[in-house]
């Protein structure tokens, strides 16, 4: 039986429509959720997410605002901008797009993020305060994975998950939120040895690794869920043809567009999984509602106003 198609758009909307309902009740008590997005210069990808975020703040009366400085910016003045905001009682959440240009010390920047309006969950504070499950922001995209595993009641206490990829954006927080609701936990990387087999133990497979369909089906026991986070775009026609070859759908965009968007999970996948988040359309949407979700999290958090102000049915 092929996999489940775990959809990522439709838990999304689902997320998103709590979130308007919750921004509607803070607003009603004088506190409109706030975010501020810096994108600095002029990276076709970071543009298109920025754009996204600031469109998805409109949609659920969130405030937003998009600041873009130029790419000659210097660290300097990227930290007197973050202090700026930091200090500012309308902004709730801040998001500094990466990648920063070369010469920006990104980490500096990151450091300089109040630990408070840190949407990402980038700042050690937050990475300190998820390892040891404290209250605090968590990143966005791991957020999205454990959203899309407990909405489509996949077990996850007691499971085995393993983790393909260690950045600390992705695959570190998500391993630790993985541990925090108490899977059995592996994380692989490239000196992993017997990366399939080790794989083939999961019972919820994370592919971060940022490879166009390298998780192939002798990675994936029978029945397993798999979550596909990688998100990468395919222009060698040879490739093209070893991942989609007989897709008519994926051939006509190809041809349109003589590229296609897809992640780290081969197609073939879908053959043995029990479930599958596809891409696009899987952990990207989810990825964009919890920062909103973040966001709202930050202003109640920031305003005292409880860690609660409405019940919603994300368990917050
Ligand atoms: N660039 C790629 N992914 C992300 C993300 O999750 N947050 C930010 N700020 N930049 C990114």
């Amino acid at each position: 039986m092929p996999a489940t198609i775990l959809d990522g758009q439709k838990i999304a909307a689902e997320i998103k429509a709590e979130i308007a309902e919750e921004v509607k009740a803070l607003t009603a008590l004088g506190i409109r959720p706030g975010l501020a997005a810096v994108l600095v210069g002029t990276d076709p990808a970071s543009e298109v997410y920025v754009r996204s975020k600031v469109k998805a703040c409109e949609a659920l009366g969130i405030y937003s605002e998009k600041i873009t400085p130029a790419s000659n910016v210097t660290t300097e003045e990227m930290l007197e901008l973050v202090a700026d905001l930091n200090r500012r009682d309308n902004i709730d959440g801040i998001l500094v797009q990466l990648p920063l240009p070369k010469h920006v010390d990104a980490k500096a920047v990151l450091l300089a993020v109040s630990p408070e309006k840190d949407v990402d969950g980038f700042h050690p504070m937050n990475v300190g305060n998820l390892s040891t499950q404290r209250p605090g922001l968590v990143p966005c995209t791991p957020l999205g994975c454990m959203e899309i595993l407990k909405r489509s009641k996949i077990p996850i206490a007691g499971s085995n998950a393993v983790v393909i990829g260690r950045s600390d954006i992705v695959g570190k927080p998500i391993a630790m939120l993985l541990l925090n609701a108490n899977a059995t936990v592996t994380v692989c990387h490239s000196k992993t040895k017997d990366l399939p087999g080790v794989s083939r133990q999961a019972d919820i497979l994370i592919a971060a690794i940022g490879r166009a369909g390298m998780v192939t089906r002798d990675f994936v026991k029978p029945g397993a869920a798999v979550i596909d986070v990688g998100m990468n775009r395919v222009t060698d026609p040879a490739e093209f043809k070893r991942m989609f070859a007989g897709n008519a759908k994926r051939e006509q965009d190809f041809a349109a567009k003589g590229s296609t968007l897809m992640g780290d999970v081969h197609p073939e996948v879908a053959e043995v999984a029990g479930a599958i988040t596809p891409v696009p359309g899987g952990v990207g949407p989810l990825t964009i509602a919890m920062l909103m979700s973040n966001t709202v999290k930050a202003a109640k958090l920031r305003r005292g106003a409880g860690k609660r102000a409405t019940t919603t049915a994300r368990g917050e």
